[in-house]
């Protein structure tokens, strides 16, 4: 059996988005290992791959999509390529300099889809982490409604599809949905079973704003958690049930809930694993054993931005 209808989200622009992609974020892997991970992906049936420029890898993300599209493996109008804009280059001036940065790493004409990684602004310029001579990094006070303008012209001009936030609140969302020409699409965010961030979910839902979740595997050998979410014996015990992996549990258990996830991997058994996916699916009873594990554990907060005016995390969703 083969979930077709749900394998792609569609966006409230009308265009669709496949609910698997490949995540590239990859600090511990070197440049080949990331150009091989994306041309296995591809090869294993993924058509949506997640990018950034703070990941510091869009050439090498590039290199494996001109492969891919020489080899006639892949067709560009096939592929839903996402980066995003990093916090230093959220004033307006700088917005679509760093969009076609991208895109020349990337070696593309255009995105699918471009976020605003973060809503707060860092100092313009130079490094991606400005600091002080304390450590401590320094701040602008860009309005992340002003960089969203810019966005906006930058979907008028081609340059991508469509733009979205990453690690928005339910706040900061409703904020750009009442000031703009253009809604957000999409709102990625951290989100496993043991962060399972329902009512940002909810809030997303009822506003037409498709959500992603980076993370879905919790980032095993990532956190100081003290049951790291792949060991998890709730979990464990469906999968082995289902004859699937704890993997494929976690990310069915998102996917039903038409949440798009990106899990991350550079290793060639993994990669095919976490898009088999579509062949079973979770009871109610499986979903509420699931959503029981939920800690609100955040793996990703930015802490070195908790005094930052647009910090997301300080509300409740
Ligand atoms: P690897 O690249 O060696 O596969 P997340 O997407 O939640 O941040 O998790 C990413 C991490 O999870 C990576 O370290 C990746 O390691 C590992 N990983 C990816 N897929 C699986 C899987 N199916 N089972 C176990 N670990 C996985």
């Amino acid at each position: 059996m083969t979930d077709h209808n749900s394998a792609v989200l569609t966006l409230n622009n009308g265009r669709p988005m496949p609910i698997v992609g490949l995540g590239t974020y990859a600090p511990k892997n070197n440049e080949d290992e990331v150009i091989d991970a994306v041309k296995a992906a591809v090869r294993a049936g993924y058509r949506h791959i997640d990018c950034a420029a703070i990941y510091r890898n869009e050439r090498a993300v590039g290199h494996a999509i001109k492969q891919l599209i020489v080899e006639d493996v892949v067709k560009r109008e096939d592929l839903f390529i996402t980066s995003k804009l990093w916090n230093t280059c959220h004033r307006p001036d700088l917005v679509e300099d760093n969009l076609k940065k991208s895109l020349e790493d990337l070696g593309l004409q255009y995105l699918d889809l471009y976020l605003m990684h973060w809503p707060m602004a860092y100092k313009e310029g130079g490094e991606f982490l400005p600091r002080d001579e304390n450590g401590k990094v320094l701040f602008s006070d860009v309005d992340y409604l002003d960089t969203w303008k810019a966005l906006e012209d930058c979907v008028d001009q081609g340059l991508t599809l469509s733009i979205g936030c990453s690690n928005f609140n339910s706040k900061q969302l409703q904020r750009i949905l009442d000031n703009s020409r253009i809604k957000p699409s999409n709102n990625q965010v951290e989100i496993n079973i043991q962060n399972n961030n329902k009512k940002l979910v909810e809030y997303c839902k009822a506003n037409d704003i498709a959500v992603t979740a980076f993370a879905p595997l919790g980032s095993p050998g990532n956190t100081s958690n003290s049951t790291p979410l792949l060991e998890d014996p709730v979990l464990k015990d469906i999968a082995s049930k289902k004859n699937k992996t704890p993997a494929q549990v976690a990310l069915r258990f998102l996917i039903q809930q038409g949440i798009g996830v990106l899990p991350k991997s550079v290793n060639a058994k993994r990669i095919p694993e976490n898009f088999e996916i579509f062949d079973f699916s979770l009871s109610d009873s499986d979903k509420q054993q699931l959503f029981s594990l939920n800690k609100g554990i955040r793996g990703y907060s930015e802490e070195i931005a908790l005094d930052h005016k647009y910090y997301p995390f300080h509300e409740e969703f």
